[in-house]
């Protein structure tokens, strides 16, 4: 367990329009089967929450209205999805697709992220994404933005060797942020091998509702992937 909050810390919204009537019936029917809650107290070990156990369990952070988190699990039927958010709305609708594309492998934690990193065992997590988090451009709000090196330091505990981490924005004061970041720490390793690499979305990564926003508005995004550094292994004593 680290020091990240014991409270939740989320700015910005949590809820939007009221829900359409068969909507909120879906999200009734489905929400308590794939949300979950946290223990009261210690760490909270995620493979029981899916039925086959899978060996890879991949988060997504603030996953929006879920367009990226419903495809990868679709395309990752063997893998176990965790998506946190708190808006509402976003919510209802990674439900829809759920339900549509007949998802068993996607589950919810609807509150602030940091609160489930602090919980997760160590190296329990293959893939984590931040995908378009919001920038908090003003100076002031600085301090607010999620890719931080507390996250980063929290991030790299829970997740396993060669773990990857996927992040992507389209403020370019929050890139050069991101990248000093990644490049700065000492357990993860930028793995870009020419500009192309972080100007273009990979194949494998599906597109957000937040990426077309930036795009329609004449934004450039940008994608950075980066691989958790093996762990130091424990020296066996001298005799
Ligand atoms: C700008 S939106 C991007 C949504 C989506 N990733 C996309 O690219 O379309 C950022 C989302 O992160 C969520 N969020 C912010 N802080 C969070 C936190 N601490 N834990 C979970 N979700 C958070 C917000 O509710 C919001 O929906």
């Amino acid at each position: 367990m680290t020091d990240a909050p014991q409270r939740r810390v989320v700015y910005g919204r949590r809820r939007g329009r009221p829900l359409r009537l068969g909507r909120q019936a879906l999200v009734d029917r489905l929400l308590p089967r794939l949300s979950f809650d946290l223990p009261a107290a210690g760490e909270f070990d995620p493979r029981p929450l899916f039925a086959d156990r899978p060996r890879s369990i991949w988060l997504e952070i603030g996953f929006g209205a879920g367009e990226h988190l419903a495809a990868q699990a679709e395309r990752h039927p063997d893998k176990g999805f965790i998506g946190c958010e708190v808006f509402e709305n976003g919510v209802a609708r990674l439900i829809g697709e759920v339900e549509r594309r007949h998802l068993a492998n996607v589950r919810l934690f609807l509150d602030d992220a940091r609160l489930l990193i602090a919980a997760l065992p160590p190296a329990s997590i293959e893939r984590v994404f931040i995908l378009f988090p919001d920038p908090w451009p003003k100076q002031r709000h600085k301090k607010r933005r999620i890719v931080s090196r507390e996250t980063l330091d929290t991030l790299a505990r829970i997740m396993a060797e060669a773990a990857e981490l996927r992040l992507a924005t389209d403020d370019p004061g929050y890139f050069s942020s991101m990248l000093e970041q990644v490049t700065g720490h000492p357990e993860f390793a930028w793995l870009a091998r020419r500009p192309g690499d972080w100007r273009a979305r990979p194949p494998d990564w599906p597109p957000t509702r937040f990426e077309e926003k930036a795009l329609a508005a004449g934004r450039e995004p940008a994608f950075l992937r980066a691989r958790r550094r093996p762990r130091p292994t424990s020296s066996a004593p001298v005799r």
